[in-house]
């Protein structure tokens, strides 16, 4: 259980009430920077991490999920990814790694469980080692509980070390990577990046690379940042030219319900302490076609 994890990874030896009670702090603090475009959020701060697992992460999984479930049900391109026995993802500003869970609880709605070559590349990826480790566990203890699939966790992770606003263009290396990639996530990441004219570069230069077959998902909050970078891509010659594009401007999903010892001691009704009842996003899916 996820809880039970990020207790053990990050508490410290405390009772879990006491861990919890002692996290609102760190929540609240996130509750507010997430309330800005273009929040500075420690990430490597413990209780940044693990408030941030308990409150935020389990409804990013769903996120992913329904995204490309969306995407899939829209266009048999996705659909197909979806079905591949392997598949090669590569997740941008994915820190402690919802998408890993989101895309294979897609991928078994389409009645597929494929071995995900994850390549998880976030500014902070070595800060979200532990909270990576989590995400694997959780994914373990998924695999147990479904019926008739092998017990091994089909997410393989390497981590890297990324820059969304480096305005170095894609080194060789990076472009021969991107070009073996079945599919490119972005979520909750594009509004944090600080620079962006070399975001909107960076994204293009990605989507240059990807092969033909392959597909590409922004998917956020509609902050200010996150529209123009959508934007951005929209009105480029390499979206135009070799995409199909599935644009998603609003979504509202329920959140996921918060087990009774996390709304008893960690969420309150108010001062930044409030349980999550929806989750808001838009996304933009694209399809390479030549
Ligand atoms: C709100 S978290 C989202 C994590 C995950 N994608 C999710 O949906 O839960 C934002 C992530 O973006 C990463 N990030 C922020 N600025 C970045 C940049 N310039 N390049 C790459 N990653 C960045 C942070 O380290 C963090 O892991």
């Amino acid at each position: 259980m996820l809880v039970d994890q990020v207790a053990q990874t990050y508490g410290d030896g405390l009772k879990l009430p006491a861990f919890l009670q002692q996290l609102k702090p760190a929540l609240r603090s996130l509750r507010n920077r997430y309330d800005v475009d273009q929040p500075q959020v420690a990430y490597d701060a413990p209780s940044n991490q693990a408030a941030y697992l308990l409150a935020y992460y389990p409804h990013y999984v769903r996120q992913t999920d329904r995204v490309l479930r969306e995407a899939a049900a829209a266009h048999p391109g996705f659909a197909s990814i979806l079905q591949q026995p392997t598949l090669n993802a590569t997740l941008i500003g994915s820190g402690p790694l919802p998408e890993g869970l989101g895309l294979l609880q897609a991928c078994r709605v389409l009645g597929n469980m494929p071995v995900v070559k994850a390549i998880s590349m976030d500014i902070n990826a070595a800060a979200w080692s532990p909270a990576r480790r989590i995400t694997r566990q959780v994914i373990k203890d998924w695999m147990q509980r479904l019926a008739g699939y092998s017990k091994h966790s089909p997410l393989e992770v390497r981590e890297q070390v990324f820059d969304l606003a480096d305005a170095q263009p894609l080194t060789p290396e990076q472009q021969r990577s991107f070009g073996r990639q079945d599919l490119v996530i972005i979520q909750n990441c594009c509004n944090e990046v600080k620079h962006q004219p070399a975001l909107f570069a960076k994204l293009q230069q990605i989507l240059a690379s990807l092969p033909c077959g392959s597909a590409f998902v922004i998917s956020d909050f509609q902050y200010g940042a996150t529209n123009a970078a959508i934007q951005s891509l929209l009105n480029s010659d390499v979206v135009k030219q070799h995409y199909h594009v599935l644009h998603c401007p609003q979504r509202k999903i329920p959140a996921v319900t918060a087990p009774s010892v996390l709304q008893q001691h960690l969420f309150e009704r108010s001062n930044g302490l409030w349980a999550r009842r929806v989750v808001k996003y838009r996304a933009l899916c694209l399809y390479r076609h030549s």
